[in-house]
């Protein structure tokens, strides 16, 4: 049996850098105020339909849909927004306090073509700010993400902004686009084509080489800015300068997910071939009260932790950890007393394997070795009779003699002084 295309298993081998990824981020989040939030990871159809546009690539082809027993259309969910908008409107968390600062890290679900970066099941680490209508937080939500990458040593990425606007600006924005779409009509895909009376916008993020070639010129939403979404994304670039966080604007950058509303940004790597975005994010102002909840703004981002991972693994190699005893019993009655010693030695502090399997010294010495054991305990018959256990250091092949009444005691205080 294997694991489906595009699922894959990450081994212990490789976990040490997630573990070092999540415990950054979530200090980093701890500092600035976020709470966890855990969500399903199955939802009503409807919600992510609803959310991240019918007419997106998402929603029209990615997503892992089924009819549940009693004929429900429930969906794996293929991004964490749409459910933490749920959440905060079914818990009416707005009631008591709408300003609400989440984060969630877990794994996504969306039926792409498996490459490199890119999987069927994936985990983003995700953060979600509510009722907040400040450029300030759009601001800081770059701010953390470039603060995180800095914290986890990695160089090279680079943050591109935009805003797309909102529902005052984006009428003259579409009839601004549409002319220019009907002009290069030809030499647009089909996709596109049935595209342009749904949502002419996703145009814009077309994969197709010919489409973006051909919409080199479009016309971009920050040439039809309201005032007020100038003003915005004003304060967003002056704050970054003065944080001295380095951003590009991108005015093709437009999201591949229908909610979002002025600010949106990625995080961009040149090191990962097609996949370069390692996160994502943006405003989304009206996604809350199109879910039902009262009008409330929102802004959040989502890190590709996989890419995240592969981008780290070109400059860091995963630390091996060494174990400090290995015990090597010979024999049923050592065998018996080494399994209470370490049982006793991994609460306090001293990582010990044993072996359980009565093998020979020899095949023992070479699992130590193996196991990169920093000191083995030799208990055999003859030593426990003659209450001398002994203690090889491995670095050094020196070897001590212990007895059994202080022998936990003189480990830990030799092994912990080393
Ligand atoms: P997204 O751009 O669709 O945004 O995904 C965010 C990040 O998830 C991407 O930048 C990428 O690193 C990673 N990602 C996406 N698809 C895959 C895949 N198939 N394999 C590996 N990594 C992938 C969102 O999901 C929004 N919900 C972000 C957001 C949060 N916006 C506001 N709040």
């Amino acid at each position: 049996m294997q694991t489906i295309r595009g699922f894959r298993d990450i081994l212990p081998e490789t976990i040490a850098l997630w573990q070092k990824v999540e415990k950054e981020a979530k200090r980093l989040f701890d500092e600035f105020g976020f709470k966890e939030i855990r969500i399903p990871v199955l939802e009503k159809t409807e919600l992510f339909a609803r959310s991240i546009g019918e007419a997106t690539d998402i929603v029209e082809k990615e997503m892992y849909t089924f009819d549940d027993r009693k004929g429900d259309k429930l969906t794996l969910r293929p991004e964490a927004t749409a459910s933490i908008v749920r959440s905060y409107i079914q818990h009416k968390m707005y009631a008591s306090d709408p300003v609400r600062k989440f984060f969630m890290i877990g794994p996504m679900f969306r039926r792409e073509r498996p490459q490199k970066g890119r999987y069927r099941q994936f985990y983003q680490i995700d953060v979600e700010v509510f009722g907040i209508e400040s450029a300030y937080i759009d601001t800081q939500l770059i701010f953390l993400l470039t603060e995180l990458f800095k914290r986890l040593g990695l160089t090279g990425l680079s943050a591109h902004i935009n805003s797309l606007g909102c529902p005052d600006c984006r009428p003259s924005f579409q009839a601004s686009l549409l002319k220019f779409l009907e002009s290069k009509k030809d030499r647009l895909c089909e996709n596109c084509l049935r595209r342009m009376d749904k949502n002419p916008l996703r145009i814009l993020d077309c994969k197709v080489l010919d489409c973006k070639n051909a919409i080199v010129d479009a016309p971009s939403t920050l040439d039809h800015l309201c005032p007020a979404c100038t003003g915005h994304f004003e304060t967003v670039k002056k704050t970054l300068e003065k944080q001295g966080v380095d951003f590009i604007i991108d005015k093709s950058l437009v999201r591949g997910l229908d909610y979002y509303t002025r600010t949106a940004w990625e995080i961009q790597t040149t090191t990962l071939g097609a996949q370069s975005s390692v996160a994502g994010g943006g405003r989304y102002d009206g996604l809350v009260q199109e879910l039902g909840g009262p009008p409330t703004p929102g802004i959040g981002f989502a890190i590709g932790f996989d890419r995240l991972i592969e981008v780290m693994e070109q400059i860091e190699t995963p630390k091996e950890i060494s174990l400090d005893l290995f015990i090597a019993p010979l024999g049923d009655t050592a065998l018996e007393k080494a399994y209470q010693w370490s049982c006793e030695l991994n609460p306090a502090g001293i990582l010990t394997e044993l072996d359980f399997r009565g093998k020979s010294m020899k095949a023992l010495m070479k699992r130590a070795d193996k196991l990169k054991a920093r000191y083995v305990l030799i208990a055999g018959d003859d030593e426990l009779a003659k209450d001398a256990i002994v203690l090889r250091n491995m670095t050094t092949k020196d070897q001590v003699s212990l007895k059994i009444e202080t022998l936990i005691r003189e480990l830990i205080k030799i092994i912990k002084s080393k």
